[in-house]
């Protein structure tokens, strides 16, 4: 038995010796040695790691490159950049660069997603399939869906106006967001709003998705075994996730009567995703399979209910943040509303549109507080590639991060880190356009999101609302001293404490 494990012992040790060596030698033979960055990180991914459990790597990030410079390394064969060309070659048009194997954890194994696709051609036969159903053209058919949860949010606004309780805004705007997905997905609503709660568990489960896939697509080739014992016990947000969605299909196709897939919906009437894939799948069996709905419908509740959450939030915290926007806001909003002659208190996507201070404040946020928070990894293709006036060769790992990009002096100048919406109504066309090239929350080029025309629906039409009849005090600590977040690839407000107040006469 002692010998037995004595030789255990033995062979992990010249294991860890060899692969010490073998990084060094790796290292000292890489024509990338000289990129600047941690020390550990040069020889083990185990510092990304380490780094990402902290939950603030956009903090990081920048420290990084303020410490090192425009190209820096965060593994043996990661690098990240701050540089004005980059973004182009990486994720610009006809880019060969794929996503990297990081993505491979955010999937269930042997099966594939749109999210976590790394197949270029692939992905865009999928991209093909589903792209319709998120086009700007279709999204006069959710509307009425966001209405509906606009209500409800306004109703549970309005008694936690009268409690006079703080709330976090954060949890709410969850609930919202995670209500609309439900709604234009399945035509039902998940009950977040109704009763304010983490109905079954969903959004910790997604939340511990979150952790899951961004932790081990460090080591992807972990993703298969780690996958399988979480499961096994009952874990994981992905399966968690998947599981929902084959309950909610079957509910849903149990009453229902499948659509023709070309038949325009009757006027006031909306159809869900769901309807439209099941349509899609019974027209071509084959080529948009049962599969192609699951993923369809699940992709929708895991990147797009969080991301639009965080998003509203980010709007909402810097406009209370800027009380001299928020009256600003407030004014235009108004003098919509009253040059419309309407009293409906919903807000049309069209009329949101018609604000330009609107849409200047929602892009400030979202340039500020763009929703994802890693380096955006893509893999260089065959035969390397000049990056940022350096060559990298086949296989490395390279990403900007939005939260780099968004904060570029040389872009945004230099109050790049203050809120001014203004900065985007400048008659400057020049200057617009060159910022626009580098604003990213939706990421870039051929795996931008999908999903970012809806989430521009649900944003748009819940944040005049909000201002035109709602009063919000921060509270005292998240006033003083900003408010906390934590990243796993989301970057999620914790304790957006607010006190609700209702406007009278409204
Ligand atoms: C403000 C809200 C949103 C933000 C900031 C956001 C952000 C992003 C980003 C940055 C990516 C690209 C990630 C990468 O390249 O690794 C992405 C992809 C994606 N998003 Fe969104 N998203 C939002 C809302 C939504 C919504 C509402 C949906 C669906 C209803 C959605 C579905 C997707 C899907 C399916 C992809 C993968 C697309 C592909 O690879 O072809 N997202 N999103």
């Amino acid at each position: 038995m002692f010998t037995m494990l004595f030789k255990l012992v033995v062979v992990a040790g010249c294991f860890g010796v060899f692969q010490l060596l073998l990084r060094v030698y790796r290292h000292l033979t890489s024509p990338l040695r000289s990129v600047p960055g941690p020390f550990l990180a040069r020889f083990a991914d185990v510092w990304y790691l380490w780094a990402l459990k902290k939950a603030n790597f956009e903090v990081v990030n920048k420290e990084l490159h303020k410490k090192y410079g425009p190209i820096v390394r965060y593994g043996p064969n990661r690098y990240s950049f701050d540089d004005l060309t980059a973004t182009k070659t990486i994720y610009g048009h006809g880019s060969q660069f794929k996503k990297s194997d990081w993505y491979g954890a955010w999937n269930r194994p042997d099966t594939w997603n749109l999210f976590a696709e790394q197949d270029i051609l692939k992905h865009s036969k999928y991209r093909r399939q589903y792209q319709n159903d998120y086009s700007m053209s279709s999204l006069v058919e959710y509307e009425p869906f966001v209405d509906e949860c606009a209500a409800l949010f306004d109703q549970r606004l309005q008694e936690l106006s009268q409690s006079g309780l703080p709330v976090n805004m954060a949890h709410w705007m969850q609930c919202y967001a995670f209500d609309v997905v439900g709604c234009i997905t399945y035509s039902k609503r998940l009950g977040f709003l109704d009763q304010g709660l983490d109905i079954g568990g969903f959004m910790t489960a997604i939340n511990n998705g979150l952790i899951y896939s961004t932790l081990a697509g460090v080591y992807p080739f972990s993703h298969p075994y780690l996958f399988g014992a979480i499961s096994r016990f009952g874990g994981g947000g992905i399966g968690y996730v998947i599981n929902f969605t084959m309950q909610s299909i079957a509910e849903h196709q149990a009453p229902a009567k499948v659509v023709d897939e070309d038949e325009k919906p009757a006027p006031g009437k909306s159809r869900d995703f769901l309807s439209k894939f099941v349509a899609r799948h019974h027209k071509n069996p084959d080529t948009f399979t049962t599969l192609h709905i699951i993923q369809g419908c699940a992709a929708n509740m895991v990147a797009g209910s969080d991301t639009t959450a965080i998003s509203l939030s980010a709007i909402l915290y810097y406009l209370l943040k800027n009380p001299e926007t928020f009256a600003k806001l407030r004014q235009e909003v108004e003098e919509a509303q009253r040059a419309s002659g309407t009293a409906s208190k919903d807000i049309s996507f069209k009329q949101s549109q018609e604000m330009p201070y609107l849409q200047a404040v929602i892009k400030e946020a979202l340039r500020l507080h763009p929703a994802t928070g890693l380096p955006i990894e893509r893999v260089v293709p065959a035969g390397g590639a000049t990056i940022a006036g350096r060559f990298f060769p086949e296989g490395s790992i390279v990403g900007v991060n939005t939260w780099i990009e968004h904060r570029n002096p040389r872009v945004f100048g230099e109050d790049a880190d203050a809120f001014k919406p203004e900065r985007w109504l400048s008659d400057d066309a020049e200057k617009i356009s060159f910022m626009n090239r580098h604003w990213m929350p939706f990421g870039l080029g051929a795996r931008t999101c999908i999903g970012r025309h809806i989430s521009h629906l649900e944003i748009s039409k819940l944040i005049p609302r909000l201002v035109r009849d709602y009063d919000f005090e921060l509270s005292d600590d998240v006033a003083k001293n900003g408010w906390h977040t934590d990243n796993y690839w989301f970057v999620k407000p914790k304790n957006f404490i607010v006190r609700v107040v209702a406007r009278k006469g409204l």
